[in-house]
């Protein structure tokens, strides 16, 4: 049952290999909402990324991702990770900044090229004989887009990591910017000031570290 009192989303955007479906998981299990993949919505609703890819082109699969991108706005208590694309369309950023809080996780250009060195072949952008530069190219046409959310560093840390860092800003107030313009949120279901939603958040994130770092039987 998603936590879901203010109605408060948190939308996470970045490029490919940024970790925002990992992350988004550890969140919303700290925090107790729904998580959402808009490339699984997308995949459920309509085949393959690839396939889309294949049969539709970019063009074809970006109308499909801003259908999956207006339903997931009417919704609320939901982490939503983005395909990495997906923010970069103003009709999207609009209807989703509206509905919650955006992050964009960030990461360095070798990085990202190192972590997504198993998935290419899933992901047809960089389906290309130099997947290195066409990284560098997509990132250099993407940055202003990507540089006007709130940046979560990703480099040298784990997912557990970056997740409390998303789940602890979630109970200070916005900072200026797209995705951040509300006033302070509570923590959903908690009562309280700042404080007392910033200590039950702290709480969480124990219980979750806790889960992830027990040996699996
Ligand atoms: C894309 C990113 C992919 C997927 C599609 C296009 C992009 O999602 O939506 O291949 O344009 O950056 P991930 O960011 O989850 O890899």
């Amino acid at each position: 049952m998603p936590n879901d009192a203010t109605g408060e989303n948190i939308i996470l955007t970045g490029f490919m290999g940024t970790g925002k479906s990992t992350v988004g998981r550890i969140v919303a299990d700290i925090l107790d909402y729904d998580f959402l993949d808009t490339d699984s919505v997308v995949e459920s609703r309509y085949g393959t990324v690839s396939e889309i890819f294949a049969e539709h082109g970019e063009s074809g699969f970006r109308e499909l991702e801003h259908k999956v991108a207006m339903d997931l706005a009417d919704r609320t208590g939901l982490v939503i990770a983005t395909g990495g694309g997906l923010m970069l369309n103003p009709d999207n950023v609009a209807v989703l900044s509206a509905s919650g809080r955006v992050f964009c996780l960030v990461a360095d250009p070798e990085e990202i090229y190192r972590r997504l060195a198993n998935s290419r072949k899933e992901r047809p952008l960089i389906q290309v004989e130099n997947p290195r530069e066409r990284i560098n190219e997509l990132l250099a046409e993407r940055q202003e887009r990507y540089d006007q959310f709130p940046q979560i560093e990703t480099d040298g840390r784990t997912q557990e990591e970056v997740a409390d860092e998303i789940a602890r800003r979630m109970t200070e107030p916005p900072l200026d910017g797209l995705g951040e313009v509300q006033t302070a949120p509570g923590l959903p279901g908690t009562a309280g000031g700042p404080g007392e939603v910033a200590e039950a958040v702290g709480e969480k994130i124990r219980q979750v570290k806790e889960k992830f770092t027990k040996p699996k039987k």
